[in-house]
């Protein structure tokens, strides 16, 4: 089976407090369990960086739906592919919201930088949110 990633960067669309985060968590679990797809949400300044991976078909289908979802707008993708195997295997989906302090610690850029850190989508793999995201990979996958 061939195996694809994608990540991307989005705004919400409103500012979701912890009921909201649950519900769409519950909603996205659900979702991937049926079609073997794993992954890692963060949450960070009103932003979400995802990193979805699964069967290429289904992560083309999901992705397609994620993108005209009205909870977030102006999403950037960020990188996509493929893998041998997974990050997150046993991660449905793995939620963190993280600070700023720790935002800063992982990219070095300074509290005032952080807009600019996410305004740089022709970045590409090169993007410096792909250091926060892959620091958390790290961190969570088993
Ligand atoms: C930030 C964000 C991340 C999402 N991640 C996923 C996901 O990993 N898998 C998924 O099936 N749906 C995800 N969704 C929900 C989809 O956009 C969509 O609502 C869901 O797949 C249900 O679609 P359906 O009812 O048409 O099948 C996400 C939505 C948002 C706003």
């Amino acid at each position: 089976m061939k195996l694809r990633y994608v990540s991307y960067i989005s705004n919400q669309a409103k500012i979701l407090n912890e009921d909201h985060v649950e519900n769409l968590l519950f909603q996205i679990r659900e979702k991937n369990k049926k079609l073997a797809i794993t992954g890692l949400l963060l949450l960070i300044q009103g932003k979400f960086i995802q990193y979805i991976e699964g069967p290429d078909e289904e992560i083309e289908k999901v992705y397609k739906k994620i993108k005209k979802d009205p909870r977030h707008n102006e999403l950037v993708l960020l990188d996509s592919g493929f893998v041998n195997e997974r990050q997150f295997k046993d991660w449905s989906m793995a939620y963190k919201k993280i600070d700023d302090v720790t935002v800063e610690n992982i990219t070095g850029y300074k509290n005032l930088e952080l807009d600019q850190l996410f305004l740089e989508p022709n970045k590409g793999d090169k993007h410096p949110v792909l250091k926060v995201l892959y620091n958390f990979t790290k961190a969570l996958a088993s």
